[in-house]
């Protein structure tokens, strides 16, 4: 780290990041609230997996862009080495670039179909300055290929339609890898690979992790694999942390009511019955949600309060934090606290950001 203001602080860090869409003086609908007030930190020290684990449409694309500095919050920050993104420029945004590498979930929307599989890793390798020379570039494509389980003769030379999905996805992994980052941020990689693959793929993201100390986010609608791989997990529901903690405690023993539901549903018999589909009673829509929890419509447990105010986090057990009034006989969570990753949000209101009927807080 180079600038003071910097040291000591986390690599990424959500403060408060909520994100609205929509909602605006034309709209005739309401806002839909992909992220409340979502918090957490990625530290630099202690390389780890983390999974961000909820259905489809509870934000976790929307946190990805956010992370990568794609898209901005509605409210919060997102900071990288304690500066907020929007102010990281120049040199330090560069440096930003190399250090947080994404994966995406569709590996053959990040190829040119007209240019060989070499030209995705030469080209950041050369923009990066990852060797001095083509030989030395070379040299660190073959390494970083065969780090993930590729033949550099069998990849190189070759058109993106001539690999198979899973060895497309790994070169993706290569070149996220050949960038030396700090974290990798993966949005559902293996979603689109058939199921034979998905270990080697997972395999290669753990490699990363445990031999060269990169953190990984890892981005899924999938608990299982989020088991698999991970050391800890965040539960999205609708925006919201419902519940995060080591994967260990929070898939073996969950506490909160929808990750319970979540965890009884995966030994599925039908396997197209996917955890992305489980039965939505009530209304699905963000814009919907009133006062109290998000969950509360759906909940076994419900009581008068949960349809009153959102519950906060509160601190169930050292590194663990529960989004859910049954727990409020626990401390309410309050600063860095859950397996070193986690910040929880501060007390002011989730709903705070009802925006004024005259103006459009979207981005
Ligand atoms: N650019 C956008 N404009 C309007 N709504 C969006 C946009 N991106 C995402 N959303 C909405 O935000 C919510 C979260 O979406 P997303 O982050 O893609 O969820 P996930 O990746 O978990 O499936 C959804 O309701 C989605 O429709
Ligand atoms: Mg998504």
């Amino acid at each position: 780290m180079t600038t003071p203001e910097g040291q000591g602080a986390p690599l990424l860090e959500l403060r408060n990041v909520t994100k609205q869409f929509g909602g605006g003086y034309f709209s005739n609908r309401g806002p839909t609230v992909a992220l409340d007030n979502v918090s957490f930190s990625i530290p630099e020290d202690q390389p780890s997996i983390t999974a961000i684990a909820g259905e489809s449409g509870s934000g976790k694309t929307t946190l990805a862009r956010m992370l990568l500095g794609i898209a901005f919050p509605t409210a919060g920050n997102v900071l990288y080495r304690g500066k907020d993104l929007r102010k990281v420029k120049g040199s330090e945004r560069r440096e930003f670039r190399r250090e947080v590498q994404p994966i995406f979930q569709d590996p053959f929307e990040s190829y040119n179909p007209f240019y060989k599989i070499d030209h995705v890793l030469t080209t950041p390798a050369r923009n990066f300055k990852v060797g001095s020379g083509k030989a030395d570039i070379k040299r660190k494509v073959s390494e970083a290929l065969e780090t993930v389980g590729l033949q550099p003769s069998e990849t190189l030379g070759r058109y993106p339609h001539q690999l198979s999905g899973g060895q497309r996805q790994r070169v993706m992994v290569a070149r996220a890898l050949l960038l030396k980052p700090k974290i990798i941020l993966a949005d559902e990689p293996v979603s689109m690979v058939d199921a034979s693959l998905r270990a080697t793929i997972l395999d290669s993201i753990r490699t990363l992790n445990r031999d060269l100390g990169i953190s990984v986010i890892y981005i899924t609608h999938d608990l299982t694999t989020a088991y698999q791989i991970s050391d800890n997990i965040i539960v999205l529901y609708r925006g919201s942390v419902v519940e995060a903690g080591s994967v260990e405690n929070v898939i073996k023993n969950p506490r909160h009511p929808y990750t319970q539901l979540l965890v009884q549903s995966i030994p599925q018999p039908d396997p197209k019955k996917r955890w992305g589909e489980l039965p939505i009673q009530g209304d699905a829509d963000h814009a919907a949600a009133g006062p109290g929890c998000k969950f509360a419509d759906r909940c076994p447990h419900v009581m008068e309060i949960c349809n009153q105010q959102a519950p906060p986090l509160y601190e169930t057990e050292p590194n663990r934090v529960v989004n859910c009034f049954l727990y409020k006989a626990a401390p309410v969570a309050v600063s860095n606290n859950v397996a070193g990753i986690f910040v929880a949000p501060t007390t002011e209101s989730k709903r705070s950001l009802a925006p004024p009927a005259s103006s459009s807080m979207a981005r």
